[in-house]
């Protein structure tokens, strides 16, 4: 007799607990909306949900840096394990940065206290970005898809895990500037005075965003989202000329049938641009209103979003009588993802963010 007697295995009748988690996991409501099909209740994560407005995250940054912490599977993995099942959302978001993937580039990454990420040795002319190195593998980011592998070994069966990226143009405003900016002048000087350096620089990151992704897919993630968090400050024709033509193929070179949600800040005039880019979800900022923008980019495409963060900060009747706004106006159809318009604020009180999702949940359950 073999050992397997008794189990039902070789019947057939018990399934192994992957293929369970794997229909639990494409039946829940993240991934049902992502393909715009009914869900009992809306789905609601929010972006930067692990971070240092909660306690836990705070206590674990006094032992150590950012970096380390992301270089740290074990520890990335409970970060993110943790903020999904305390806030009680939809979804989980790998612990992880936009910025990671300009090392494996040749870039030296710095979080420094207070002043947000900065890159040592910025690229500004066409012979700096002749020098960049392409991203043969990335090898050298196993780090990020061993936290992914851990979290799903330890997150809830059928909680899906997103994984992300930054989108071409925003990681190239980093490498331009350096860090953060307010006028990208350095990023848009390059890209109005040498097309060919731009578009090289474009079309390197997006090779490299291509392997980063479909690896993190690869590791186990569910969706993807591509952050283009600073894409808003392009006109419209500049969107179309210097950038869509890249995040599009990126967007087209990712494993079929993982779901992408293409997000961005300032977008409002860009949003059907960003749509004609690609992915199956468009997130949507809190300065539009998401019934105007879901029938602009018209309704065969999912929406992500849009409540603005600092709406966390007025009281729970506020939050409460917000979320209600934007569920009407997702007017219960498939396809709509509550989040918020851009990712929490550090200061966001925790029993807010718990409140919205308590509300989002009951307010659209069916
Ligand atoms: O959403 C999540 O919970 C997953 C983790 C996540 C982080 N960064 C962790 C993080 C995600 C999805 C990001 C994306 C990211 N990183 C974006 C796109 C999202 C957005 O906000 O538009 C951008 C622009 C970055 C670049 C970046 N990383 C900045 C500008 C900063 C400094 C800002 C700040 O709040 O200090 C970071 C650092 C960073 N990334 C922190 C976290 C939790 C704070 C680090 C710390 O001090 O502990």
């Amino acid at each position: 007799m073999s050992g397997t007697a008794g189990t039902g295995r070789e019947t057939g009748l018990i399934r192994k607990p992957e293929s369970n988690s794997t229909v639990a996991l494409n039946n829940s409501p993240f991934m049902r909306a992502c393909r715009r099909e009914p869900v009992p209740q809306t789905p609601i994560w929010l972006m930067r949900q692990a971070g240092r407005y909660m306690r836990e995250y705070r206590e674990l940054r006094a032992r150590m840096s950012f970096l380390e912490l992301c270089k740290t599977p074990l520890l990335a993995a409970d970060v993110t394990v943790t903020a999904a099942e305390r806030l009680g959302v939809d979804a989980a978001i790998i612990f992880a940065d936009i910025l990671l993937i300009v090392e494996p580039m040749g870039f030296e990454l710095k979080f420094a206290k207070g002043e947000g990420p900065t890159i040592h040795n910025p690229v500004r002319t066409s012979q700096d970005v002749d020098r960049l190195r392409e991203v043969d593998d990335v090898d050298s980011l196993e780090y990020v898809f061993e936290a992914i592998r851990q979290t799903r070994a330890s997150l809830r069966g059928d909680l899906p895990l997103i994984g992300f990226s930054g989108a071409p143009f925003t990681v190239a405003s980093y490498i331009v500037e350096g860090g953060g900016s307010r006028n990208y002048v350095h990023t848009k000087s390059l890209m109005y005075t040498d097309k060919g350096a731009w578009h090289a620089l474009m079309s390197l990151i997006s090779r490299a965003l291509v392997k980063y992704l479909n690896a993190q897919i690869f590791a186990g993630a569910q969706a993807v989202q591509l952050f283009d968090s600073w894409v808003g400050s392009l006109s419209a024709d500049d969107y179309r000329e210097y950038v869509l033509p890249h995040t599009r193929s990126v967007l087209s070179s990712l494993t079929p049938g993982t779901p992408v949600i293409h997000f961005g800040t300032g977008t409002g005039e860009l949003l059907e641009l960003m749509r004609e880019a690609g992915g199956d979800v468009i997130g949507l900022d809190w300065r539009v209103r998401l019934d105007e923008a879901w029938q602009r980019i018209g309704h065969d495409v999912a929406v992500m979003g849009n409540l603005d963060p600092v709406a966390l900060f007025a009281g729970k009747d506020y939050i409460r009588s917000q979320a209600k706004k934007i569920l009407e106006q997702a007017a219960g159809r498939p396809g709509h993802i509550f989040n918020l318009g851009h990712g929490i604020l550090p200061e966001t009180p925790v029993e807010n963010v718990i409140a919205l999702v308590e509300a989002v949940h009951e307010l659209s359950a069916k």
